[in-house]
């Protein structure tokens, strides 16, 4: 019944005292610390969950929760939902656990309450088998709780392992993440930072200066375009905020909510019989002649639609997902614009991650080929390439998803079998005409074969171009592969979307029993 003077609903005095301390819960650090977050460039924790997520589709959980801690008269202060909202919500209509930390609370420090908050909609988002969001903003390790609040990051941690490859987990970083706090985030599938305003480092500026004498900020420590181009860490890269959200939404829409499902088809009206005129031109093209391996990707893709992951990182090899007859594939291509396409340590293991990812998320995986071995070089080889190398090779191996394969042009060496090939169960391989599968290129196929004869040759380069032609017409082919089976079709260029999907929609049902084994042993 409404109240006569206000016509308000009539509410009891119980749900009054449940209303304000709701209000105060929701009122976070209060208006000045939220002034000052908004005069940092960077978003209050409730309205970054409000951006992101559909319209009035979240459920706050936890609301209520307080800490414990009485030391550092943490007993005396009222630390609003201890610094964490969090909750679960739809994202395009599906459903999605979220935590958003609340950097206007104690500089978002993570203390024993604020981590088992985190802790429960972890939880629940195993047993609701459904995607995690971690909005992070965060001082770190709250230091007044002491070993608590790291026990509460160790709590973290084991369910992002457990969690991991049961259902996706993506970490957005929109402030500072510092210590090992950002191993939660590690231990997630996707991390996107904010450009300008999110930093991610183990020890700071400070102690670096201290420990090493090296001198930097913040921003070439630990900042977007370090982490998305030199490290590897972050996959994605956004301008703002709001961008961040926009790429977060758009990533869920190629995944699936949990390992038994698969990604929602979703029709963009593409034909799937489709031709393109642009690949049979990629195809015509000189031996020599460099391309751009995203063109090959967008046309062969429903919409021309490509979601690039990792793009600023190790640009030799292109990942990212696409859709083909509205199903969600994940592609790896070698890039010959950059290394010439060849593979080298970070190559092999953002391949190794994106290819690990598909694997247990059933998103079958499309690999275009163009590679001419591995990037030689001392500062590969002490860098681990064999160790480091294997993981892409390990991974295509593991794979169990529908593999199609399409040989652009090279395929030269190793990089030949480690790229999805027959051998490792690529389960349909097709090569264009101009494709070259062979044990090395030409000219150093000719100067290995036929050094003594070479070094006796009257006219030495005469000879070479002959012997070079010789080997190019025998090996620098798909032919002598697919004689041997090795390449199920050597197909039209410009027939390469039909083609793939129609091996795709033929591979739909495909099952491998896996050993009796308890895990095998990825060369970390
Ligand atoms: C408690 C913290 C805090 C923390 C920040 N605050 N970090 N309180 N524990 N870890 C509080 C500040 O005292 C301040 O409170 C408010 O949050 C805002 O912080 P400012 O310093 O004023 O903000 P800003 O200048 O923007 O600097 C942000 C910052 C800085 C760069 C994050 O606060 C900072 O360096 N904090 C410590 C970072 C850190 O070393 N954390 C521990 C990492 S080790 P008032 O009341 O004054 O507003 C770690 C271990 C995890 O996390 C291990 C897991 C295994």
């Amino acid at each position: 019944m409404p109240d006569k003077k206000t016509k308000r609903p009539l509410i009891s005095s119980k749900t009054r005292r449940m209303l304000d301390k709701r209000a105060l819960a929701e009122a976070g650090g209060g208006p000045e610390r939220l002034a000052a977050q908004k005069a940092s460039g960077k978003m209050a924790a409730r309205e970054r969950i409000d951006m992101l997520v559909d319209d009035d589709s979240f459920e706050e959980v936890d609301a209520l929760v307080e800490t414990k801690s009485t030391d550092f008269g943490l007993d005396k202060k009222y630390l609003a939902a201890d610094g964490v909202v969090t909750g679960f919500a739809r994202i395009n209509g599906r459903l999605v656990c979220i935590y958003s930390q609340d950097f206007t609370v104690m500089g978002g420090s993570l203390g024993l309450a604020h981590a088992m908050k985190i802790c429960k909609v972890m939880d629940m988002a195993v047993t609701a088998g459904v995607p995690v969001i971690g909005l992070c903003d965060s001082g770190g390790a709250r230091i007044q709780e002491g070993v608590e609040s790291l026990g509460g990051y160790a709590e973290i941690f084991y369910r992002n392992v457990r969690a991991s490859g049961f259902v996706p987990q993506i970490s957005a970083i929109l402030g500072p993440c510092a210590g090992g706090a950002v191993y939660s985030p590690a231990l997630t599938d996707f991390i996107i930072m904010v450009d300008g305003t999110s930093h991610m480092f183990i020890t700071g500026p400070g102690v670096v200066k201290a420990a090493t004498g090296e001198t930097c900020d913040f921003e070439s420590l630990g900042g977007a375009d370090t982490h998305s181009r030199l490290s590897g860490v972050a996959q994605f890269v956004a301008g703002s905020e709001q961008d961040c959200f926009r790429q977060i939404r758009e990533l869920l829409d190629y995944l699936p909510q949990n390992c038994r499902e698969t990604a929602k088809p979703n029709m963009a009206g593409d034909d799937p019989l489709r031709e393109s005129a642009t690949l049979e031109r990629v195809s015509e093209l000189e031996a020599k002649k460099s391309y751009q391996v995203h063109a090959v990707v967008w046309e062969i893709a429903d919409g021309h639609q490509f979601f690039e992951v990792h793009k600023n990182f190790a640009r030799n090899i292109v990942c990212g997902f696409i859709r083909l007859d509205g199903e969600s594939v994940g592609v790896v291509a070698n890039n010959p614009q950059v290394l010439s396409g060849a593979l080298d340590i970070d190559a092999s293991e953002k391949g190794a991650r994106f290819i690990n990812f598909c694997d247990a998320f059933n998103i079958p995986l499309l690999t275009l080929v163009d590679v001419p071995g591995y990037w030689p070089g001392l500062e590969q080889e002490h860098g681990g390439i064999i160790r480091r190398g294997a993981k892409l090779l390990y991974a295509y191996c593991r794979a169990s998803v529908p593999l199609v394969t399409v040989v652009l042009r090279k395929a030269y060496g190793g990089a030949y079998d480690v790229m999805s090939s027959k051998h490792i169960r690529g389960d349909i391989n097709f090569a264009w005409p101009c494709a070259e599968i062979a044990v090395m290129g030409p000219q150093g196929a000719v100067n290995i074969l036929y050094k003594t004869e070479l070094a006796k040759a009257a006219d030495p380069e005469k000879r070479r171009a002959e012997l070079v032609r010789e080997y190019v017409a025998k090996f620098a082919s798909p032919f002598q592969a697919a004689k041997h089976g090795y390449i199920d079709e050597v197909i039209e260029a410009r027939k390469t979307r039909p083609k793939v999907i129609r091996a795709f929609r033929f591979l739909k049902g495909k099952k491998v029993e896996p050993l009796p084994k308890k895990h095998g042993n990825i060369p970390l």
